[in-house]
């Protein structure tokens, strides 16, 4: 039997509703498999603004240092939109990403076959299914770079640096090619090289690494073209490897392709099998609270975290398997129903996974 330390970030808006879900699914687990999750709650974001007067108190940084793992909701809302900069709720994620060392954010842009029609891509290019994976660096470039105000040509002037390291390209580029092995052994490296000096070594960088993986298919886009080629043809993509900010963007693309936000999970690993796993919705504060929103994405994620940081492979199978006899049965929460969908509440979704486990 195994004893996993989970912190546990609720977050704000919608995110206590789907994390609440997630937890009784992954009980349900434990139990069955003969596992025991200790949970311990952390204020971040919003909520921490509120409480402690900073989106990422000290006391949470540690908790979550001494965890083996991390969930988390959604943090942000409109609530905190006028705070400065460093104030901000967003402020608390990237610094929690950055504390914890997790520099490799993995998101999967998956359609389930249930859920094919609710892509805003013409049927004849989807078809039934996609499967990509973003491979995003994420404690890098210009979100992490030097910021300020300067006097310029104009007068003031604001600025913020994009600057890649070496070593953070090839962490990031390895943890891309050991993903790609496991999958369709394709990447997609997405840069900016035509114009700019980090995306030139961001680029040297990888097609030096890729000598030590002659099974993958690497090839190169600059980020224009990939956002176009992403609407235009998006089965062309195994693993897109990219920066922080490029993936930023192109991972929002990616997952409103498979028309459905509410079903993505994401992963955020640090070196080892430390990681943190976190739906890639937002908070969604006009529906917080009020039972309608769709627990998926987190529940997933929750099962990412048994695949990659616990090395509990058939447990993560489990939910996935659960989620989509789920999908089957046409059970949908109000953001992926159509007219004949048996429509339900976020506790009855999880009510619902639950059953199938
Ligand atoms: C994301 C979000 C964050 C990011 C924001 C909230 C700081 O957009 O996780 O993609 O830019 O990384
Ligand atoms: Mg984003």
């Amino acid at each position: 039997m195994g004893v996993y330390n989970i912190a546990v970030i609720k977050g704000d808006g919608i995110g206590p509703d789907v994390v609440n879900e997630e937890i009784r699914v992954l009980n349900k687990i434990g139990e069955k498999f003969g596992h025991k999750f200790e949970y311990k709650e952390v204020l971040l974001g919003g909520a921490a603004i509120d409480a402690c007067g900073t989106p990422i108190p000290k006391e949470t940084v540690e908790t979550c240092k001494a965890s083996d793992s991390v969930l988390l909701g959604a943090v942000g809302g409109p609530k905190w939109d006028d705070l400065p900069g460093e104030l901000r709720p967003e402020r608390g994620l990237l610094g929690i990403r950055s504390e914890l060392g997790l520099y490799a954010n993995l998101r999967p842009a998956i359609i389930h076959k249930a859920l094919a029609s609710a892509s805003p891509i013409k049927p004849e290019i989807i078809g039934d299914s996609l499967d990509i994976l973003v491979v995003r660096e994420l404690t890098g470039g210009i979100y992490f770079g030097e910021h300020g105000y300067r006097s310029g040509k104009y007068g003031e002037e604001a600025y913020d640096i994009e600057n890649y390291s070496e070593f953070e390209i090839k962490r990031i580029a390895k943890v891309a090619f050991d993903s790609a092995m496991k999958r369709g052994k394709k990447i997609t490296s997405v840069d900016k090289s035509n114009v700019l000096e980090s995306s030139k070594l961001w680029r040297r960088t990888v097609i030096e690494m890729a000598k030590d993986y002659p099974e993958v298919e690497l090839n190169h886009m600059y980020v224009d073209n990939a956002a176009m080629q992403l609407v235009r043809n998006p089965k062309q993509f195994d693993v897109i490897l990219t920066s922080n900010i490029f993936g930023d963007i192109l991972s929002d693309e990616a997952s409103q392709i498979t028309g459905s936000i509410g079903m993505l999970p994401s992963a955020s690993l640090a070196d080892g099998a430390f990681g943190l796993y976190e739906p890639i919705h937002g908070s969604a504060p006009d529906i917080a609270g009020m039972d309608m929103a769709n627990p998926i994405a987190t529940i997933l994620s929750g099962a990412m975290m048994l695949r990659y940081s616990f090395g509990l492979t058939d447990e993560a199978k489990a939910i996935e398997d659960a989620v989509e006899r789920v999908l089957d049965k046409n059970i949908r929460t109000g953001d992926i129903a159509d007219a004949d969908s048996v429509r339900v509440g976020t506790k009855a979704m999880g009510e619902a996974i639950l059953a199938e486990i």
